[in-house]
């Protein structure tokens, strides 16, 4: 079952160009991709460097850039064409590099085909793009090494495997400790009927999403940090499926997961970031946890630990705070 499915993601994707989407999921993918608010200049630029036939076998369903990527190993998973590691790789610098991988030949050799325009444009000396052809949960077989990779990223991918937990041990096991995921995906509000998931075509645009509550529960069994959102938009299947979906809702939704450090602090903490990532005035952890400039903001140890261990704590300092009782009524001095 779980082998047959991913020939039918193959067949699927081996032979797709984005204009080949039913209408209402085109919308729903161009909706996904616009960013839900302002993107760094650098961001925009590198998305822009990527070639035109590179774009055009562009499947994401989101942004997956996260910031501080300089120098940076960038691993991404169920790359494609490589639009997404293109991208990354000017941003990543000559210094890192970024390794794409992906289970679907055409899609990969497409990117080789690529890879020396790209390293052109970006005036690298050499090329710090390397394709694998391989699964995203046997990422052992393609020679990564546990705690060694310091950011993922997936771009609609995850929904089409058919064991979701296979892929997040083996993210727990290649990141190392700080280092992030940060990837979009398609959830469902319920379970999708098992009638919608037989049929090749809606698994491989998607009907394979889990409940988006089951990912939480994943995370924690591995390691990983509570999954912090990022944004969320609606993801519209074709109306003429409707029958086969039911009344399941489905978001395409982008997150950021951290691998644990081993040993976690302890309480409650002032976290203040300075403002100094280059075009990030208010650091977004989570849509609902941001750090402005500047401001102590309260988190809790298993955030401060995340922090703390990630490539971004250079841009924080963490303050313990001493008096616990105290705590949820802010010390006006910390912030004058
Ligand atoms: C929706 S496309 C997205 C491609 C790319 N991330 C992009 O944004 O254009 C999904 C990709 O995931 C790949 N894929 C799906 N399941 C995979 C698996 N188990 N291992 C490796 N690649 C996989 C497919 O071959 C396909 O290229």
């Amino acid at each position: 079952m779980c082998d047959a499915k991913k020939e039918s993601v193959k067949e699927f994707y081996g032979k797709l160009k984005t204009e080949d989407f039913s209408d209402s999921l085109n919308e729903t993918l161009q909706a996904c991709n616009r960013p839900k608010c302002g993107l760094p200049k650098r961001v925009r630029e590198a998305l822009k460097n990527v070639h035109e036939e590179v774009q055009k076998r562009y499947f994401g369903c989101g942004l997956c850039i996260p910031p501080v990527l300089e120098g940076c190993t960038v691993v991404d998973l169920g790359c494609g064409a490589g639009r997404d590691a293109f991208a990354i790789s000017q941003l990543v610098g000559e210094s890192g590099k970024v390794i794409g991988v992906d289970m679907t030949e055409e899609l990969l050799q497409f990117g080789e085909r690529h890879k020396e325009w790209h390293r052109e444009k970006a005036q690298h000396k050499a090329s710090n793009v390397e394709f694998k052809q391989g699964y995203i949960e046997k990422l052992g077989e393609l020679g990564f090494e546990d705690n060694s990779v310091d950011v993922m990223i997936s771009n609609c991918v995850i929904c089409l495997t058919a064991v979701k937990e296979d892929v997040f041990k083996e993210v727990a096991r290649v990141l190392k400790p700080g280092g992030e995921i940060y990837f979009s995906d398609c959830y469902g509000n319920k379970p999708v009927s098992k009638e919608a998931q037989d049929s090749d075509k809606l698994w491989g645009e998607g009907a394979g999403a889990m409940v988006w509550s089951e990912l939480g529960e994943i995370c924690e069994k591995f390691g990983l940090s509570i999954p912090y959102m990022q944004s969320a938009s609606p993801y519209k299947f074709g109306d003429n499926v409707k029958d086969l979906l039911g009344d399941v809702i489905f978001a395409a939704v982008t997150w950021r997961i951290i691998k644990k450090p081993e040993n976690e602090e302890k309480g409650l903490w002032l976290a203040t970031y300075n403002g100094e990532i280059e075009e990030i005035c208010s650091f977004q952890l989570a849509q609902n946890l941001k750090f402005p400039k500047n401001t102590p903001v309260l988190v809790h140890s298993s955030t401060v630990s995340e922090l703390k261990s990630s490539r971004y704590s250079k841009f924080f300092t963490f303050q313990k705070v001493e008096n616990e009782s105290a705590s949820r009524q802010l010390n006006p001095f910390d912030f004058i």
